[in-house]
């Protein structure tokens, strides 16, 4: 586009927009198991409006806008609290779960700079389970990541194999509550002891889990130890625009106590211009995820929380069931709160999710690893939950649509990407394999069932060279 000459009216621009959508998921028909936490339409009707009303105020300067500080000290307290945190604790709001967990393994290192200069190549030890944010962030920050192998039947790590791990150059431990692509937690008491015993720090991502699992845990639900109750955790990444149900660009970023936390901020007066003081990533930033979080969290209050975990929790337990009765699908492990995945030893999982499209739904592929086979990926939430029975009946349908499809041959797939990364040029060789699936230029695919099938095939490292030249086409 150009910029217009003469500009439109508020109804074209409106209705123009409205029209981009028409391709979106329907997430508002509760049709999207990943990605939109939606708290009902009330909820959202307040925190709209919450953040609208600080859409332009700039969190860049504290001293300004006071309210700003305002809004975050109260949220991140509240968080806080929630988290058993006592009075040392400390955190920040930031865009989102990346952020918060960047911000953990930069906290961690620029630590590590100061108290053990002598360490050259830091490390940090991760359950293979571990969010892909900290794979960005060991990339950003020059930090090695360390991959332990988790339990191929509970899919959690062994807090042994942690240990083993561990070099004089680990300068941070991470675990999971709960992971994303199981819904299982980690053994944080075992991680936390192991920290403490090595004298190094220790990240819980509880970026999915922190407000659910606490509103669980308040209902009586057995959930383990997760959070600052467990000694040797030192920093805790918990959402709220995933199970907070706050606006999108909402999550909190906790340490037990200052002295951890100051190694997150970054101050500047080395230029001509103003002084910059940033605790977080952003500089200049809207304060409408600070007050669209403060918004939902008093207007559910831990009344409303509680009814929609107690909810939430009764769908995922009927949705689980119904897959496990479904003889072609399989659950896996044994998930802890709403999010889990299945499999199929049958039928090809990513057909599956193909054919519920068709009928509207948004169901996540996950690919293979040598620990788990390839599986679908479903977060059931407060917007999602009354669907559970339509889904299954469209499952079951879906499931019986594909056993009678010609199947992806994938042996013969394999055997041509394997011939791929023989050839001369193997990056160029998977490009094109992938671009004969459909999956190059600008237009999106419809289906994505061969699409998966070669990049499952793929080893990691081409897979990724292949995603980024794809994004680099994709957006012009
Ligand atoms: C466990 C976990 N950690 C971190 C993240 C990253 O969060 P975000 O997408 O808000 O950056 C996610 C996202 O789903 C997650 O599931």
């Amino acid at each position: 586009m150009h910029i217009p000459q003469q500009g439109l009216s508020k109804e074209e621009i409106l209705h123009t927009l409205q029209a981009f959508k028409s391709r979106d998921a329907d997430w508002k028909a509760g049709k999207v198991w990943c990605y939109i936490y939606n708290p009902g339409e009330d909820p959202a009707e307040v925190t709209r409006e919450a953040y609208l009303s600080f859409l332009s105020e700039n969190g860049l300067d504290p001293t300004v806008f006071p309210s700003l500080l305002r809004l975050e000290t109260d949220v991140v307290r509240a968080t806080i609290n929630l988290l058993h945190g006592d009075s040392n604790a400390v955190g920040h709001l930031t865009s989102g779960g990346t952020e918060s967990i960047m911000l953990a393994v930069k906290t961690a290192r620029d630590k590590a700079r100061v108290e053990h200069p002598e360490i050259t190549q830091p490390e940090m030890v991760l359950p293979k389970t571990a969010h892909a944010a900290f794979h960005k962030a060991a990339h950003y920050l020059s930090v090695k990541p360390i991959l332990v192998d988790i339990h191929p039947k509970t899919f959690t790590v062994r807090a042994e194999d942690m240990r083993a791990a561990i070099t004089p150059n680990t300068i941070l431990l991470v675990a999971s509550a709960p992971s994303y692509s199981q819904g299982v937690i980690d053994p944080i008491a075992e991680i936390g002891k192991i920290a403490q015993e090595k004298n190094v720090l220790f990240h819980v991502d509880a970026c999915v889990g922190g407000i659910h699992l606490s509103f669980m845990r308040k209902l009586g639900y057995a959930v383990p130890d997760f959070d600052f109750t467990v000694p040797g955790v030192t920093s805790i990444s918990t959402d709220l625009h995933k199970y907070g149900y706050a606006a999108k660009g909402c999550s909190v970023i906790m340490y037990r106590r200052k002295d951890i936390r100051k190694y997150q901020i970054f101050a500047c007066t080395d230029t001509t211009g103003y002084t910059l003081i940033n605790p977080t990533m952003l500089s200049s930033k809207t304060g409408g995820p600070m007050a669209g979080a403060w918004a939902i969290l008093n207007f559910l209050g831990e009344e409303g929380y509680k009814k929609i975990v107690e909810e939430v929790q009764e769908a995922t337990k009927t949705l689980i069931n119904g897959i496990n009765a479904i003889q072609d699908l399989q659950v896996l492990g044994e998930p802890v709160m709403c999010m889990f995945s299945f499999k199929s030893d049958t039928i090809n999982v990513y057909q599956l999710a193909d054919e519920m499209g068709k009928r509207g739904w948004y169901i996540q592929g996950q690919f293979s690893t040598p620990l788990t086979p390839r599986n679908l990926h479903i977060s059931v939430n407060q917007g999602t939950m009354h669907n559970v029975d339509v889904l299954l009946k469209d499952l079951r349908d879906c499931v019986e649509i594909v056993k009678r499809m010609t199947p992806i041959d994938s042996d013969a797939i394999k055997a041509t990407v394997g011939a791929a990364l023989q050839s001369p040029d193997p990056e160029a060789a998977l490009g094109q394999l992938a671009e004969s699936t459909g999956l190059a230029g600008t237009e999106l695919p419809t289906e994505m069932a061969l699409i998966n099938e070669v990049l499952d095939a793929m080893p990691d490292e081409l897979c990724n060279v292949f995603l980024v030249n794809y994004f680099n086409d994709l957006y012009v």
